[in-house]
């Protein structure tokens, strides 16, 4: 499905005009596409029918509540990294007992609060974590359910921020230590070891990475079974890559026929954790030109959207397609899509050729996934309001901040 088309020469979500978003909710505006969202969680599901598995939405792509209660009452489990993303998860719905909670830097409150919740697995990182969750649970009298995250040290391929599986970042515990920690797990009073773990990086593009990482796995698991260590499932992770501009990542039906066969008939879950691929195209950022800004050696449009609506190309160079809402049939000029952010790095895109006039809209695509998630207040900027279309209805599932919430919370020192 093609869910962003342009009908009648007005670009659309589903049957909804983008710019009748922007008139009712104004701009900058994030806009979700409930059937993309739907099909995509249910695409990627459908590769494992029958299969022994678990999804789990990663929760930092798009924490919004009313995606969350989609996938959740799709049946989706999730990736969480914070007490803050669990409590999200309960908010809108999601079960405990279908979330696994990864991060290198859980606190002994954020442990209390998922063992109170009873959740599926810890994606345990260290073995000073270990020891950690040992105690915590020994104190609540429960036992903690544990993966341990190895570092299977191959090369995703992608974008040194985002990749995570080589040995020199901080994420999980190397492919060499990880027998060793599992057989002091095995020795710990609340500790239940349930599973192994890997996340190797987000955005990857082809299917050899994850296939060299669940080799490694697998082998660990043997050498765990050799060692009386039974596991009852392995979570491959996340990391599928999308299309922005032209990427060809692996399908979601050749993803999961390569990892059903790599499995074979071990009996084991399967757990995953994807984020970008399930909401990354389904969403959009509508921001409109304020200026356009002619300099001697470049165009500049300047937007009402900025790096602190979507931090992806500031942060990571990283691209989005940039298309007209009511495209113009007039000459296109080269822009530099900036922003108001007091920051040369505060563009959305560079070199685009498009025809515009200050006031139209345009569409940041692909904004899905970690768009809204990792925006911020910087410059003392409300961030933007969300909406999720569905057919031809479209729900505020986000109002925008006000200014005054942003220092609501704030206070001056008296005088001394
Ligand atoms: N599981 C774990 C443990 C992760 O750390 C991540 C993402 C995921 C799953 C989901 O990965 P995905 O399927 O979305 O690739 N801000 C960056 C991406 C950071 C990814 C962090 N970890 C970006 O905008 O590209």
């Amino acid at each position: 499905m093609n869910t962003f088309t342009l009908k009648n020469n007005v670009l659309h979500a589903e049957n909804v005009a983008l710019t009748q978003i922007t008139e009712n909710f104004g701009s900058p505006c994030y806009v979700y596409s409930k059937a993309a969202l739907s099909q995509a969680f249910e695409r990627f599901s459908a590769g494992f029918k029958d299969a022994n598995h678990l999804v789990c939405f990663a929760v930092k792509s798009n924490p919004s509540l009313a995606i969350l209660n989609l996938f959740a009452k799709l049946g989706a489990g999730f990736d969480i990294v914070s007490g803050g993303e669990l409590a999200r998860v309960i908010a809108a719905g999601g079960d405990p007992k279908k979330v696994v909670f990864s991060g290198v830097g859980k606190t002994a409150e954020e442990m209390r609060a998922a063992l109170e919740a009873g959740i599926f697995c810890f994606n345990v990182e260290s073995a000073s974590e270990l020891i950690r969750l040992n105690d915590v649970a020994a104190y609540m009298g429960k036992i903690a359910p544990v993966s341990l995250r190895v570092n299977p040290n191959v090369d995703a391929k992608t974008h040194p921020y985002i990749s995570t599986g080589l040995k020199n970042n901080k994420f999980g515990v190397a492919y060499e230590d990880a027998l060793d920690i599992y057989l002091q797990a095995a020795e710990m009073s609340n500790i239940a070891i349930h599973g192994v773990d890997c996340h190797i990086g987000s955005q990857i593009t082809e299917l050899s990475p994850f296939l060299d990482a669940f080799d490694r796995v697998l082998a660990l698991v043997d050498a765990l079974a050799e060692n009386n260590i039974q596991i009852q499932h392995i979570d491959l992770g996340g990391g599928i890559g999308i299309c922005y501009s032209d990427e060809t990542p692996p399908e979601f039906t050749a993803y999961a026929k390569a990892m059903r066969e790599k499995l074979g008939n071990r009996d084991v879950k399967l757990v995953f954790e994807p984020g970008r691929a399930l909401v990354g195209n389904a969403g959009v950022l509508l921001t409109k030109v304020e200026y356009l800004k002619p300099t001697e050696s470049k165009n500049f449009a300047i937007v009402d959207a900025a790096m602190n609506d979507l931090m992806r190309p500031a942060l990571y160079d990283a691209y989005h397609d940039i298309q007209a809402v009511a495209p113009r049939n007039e000459a296109a000029v080269n822009y530099e899509i900036v922003g108001p952010v007091c920051e040369s790095g505060d563009f959305l895109g560079h070199d685009r050729n498009l025809a515009l006039q200050e006031g139209d809209l345009l569409a940041i695509m692909s904004a899905g996934a970690y768009g809204m998630s990792m925006s911020s207040n910087y410059n003392t900027r409300p961030r933007a309001a969300e909406v999720m279309v569905d057919g031809d209805q479209c729900h505020l599932i986000k109002k925008r901040e006000l200014i005054a919430d942003l220092f609501a919370n704030e206070s001056t020192v008296p005088n001394s």
